[in-house]
């Protein structure tokens, strides 16, 4: 049997996931909590990283080789780019990069080193999952590239130029080292968000007011996919 692991990076992200589980047992490893358990008969571990790359990239590492999950369901909350996109709205990522990595003064792209990709695309049949989820309940699901960096962005020029830059439509602070890891270490991952502002002048009066509500919207369609994997 599968054993999934479900990250968010806000406690707020991930509380309507755990309320919901089965045989929880909690374990502290590596300044952070893991929340082992079952839903549906399906067990799962979850965790919030707290905000940001670094710690994201402890905490998704930490659930693979620690807990040893064989596949990843992100969970949270993103700043729009598209204007299709409005608070409460579900994006998932095809691709994740990173808006803030910068050699350019080596000659490379943005958001590019040696080695690496600037968009590290999501498996596809995770994805698949999630449009079946869809259709059943009715809701509609953007697909497209969502940018991560270590900025709360507040800021219509900034936000246009990740837009233009990576042609993204939502950004973070987490994904794309969910994707570094997963990629590295060959373990599918998927990255849901839903919209909590739109990386503008009322990001964060926005965000505060609306983290709570798209982070249960994000969650619940989590759980719903959950089901659907056998
Ligand atoms: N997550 C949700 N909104 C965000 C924003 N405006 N910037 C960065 N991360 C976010």
């Amino acid at each position: 049997m599968n054993k999934i692991a479900i990250m968010g990076a806000m406690p707020e992200e991930i509380e309507p996931i755990i309320s919901k589980l089965d045989n929880l047992k909690e374990t502290k490893y590596a300044a952070n909590t893991y929340y082992e358990g079952s839903y549906k008969g399906q067990n799962v571990v979850v965790a919030y990283s707290k905000i940001g790359k670094v710690f994201a990239t402890l905490t998704a590492t930490s659930l693979l080789e620690k807990f040893a999950c064989d596949m990843l369901l992100f969970s949270g909350v993103a700043g729009a780019i598209s204007p299709d996109l409005n608070i409460g709205d579900l994006i998932i990522a095809d691709g994740l990069c990173q808006h803030d990595l910068d050699i350019t003064a080596f000659g490379h792209p943005y958001g590019y080193v040696p080695e690496g990709e600037v968009c590290i695309p999501t498996d596809v049949n995770l994805r698949h999952i999630a449009k079946e989820v869809a259709k059943d309940k009715g809701l509609s699901l953007v697909e497209g590239v969502i940018a991560t960096g270590d900025q709360f962005v507040a800021n219509p020029e900034r936000k246009d130029w990740i837009g233009e830059t990576f042609k993204a439509h939502a950004l973070e602070m987490e994904g794309a080292s969910v994707a570094v890891v997963c990629s590295s270490l060959e373990v599918p991952f998927f990255i849901l968000r839903a919209i909590s502002d739109s990386a503008d002048m009322d990001a964060s009066f926005n965000f505060d007011e609306f983290l709570e509500s798209s982070a249960k919207i994000s969650a619940d369609f989590i759980l719903s996919m959950v089901e659907k994997i056998k």
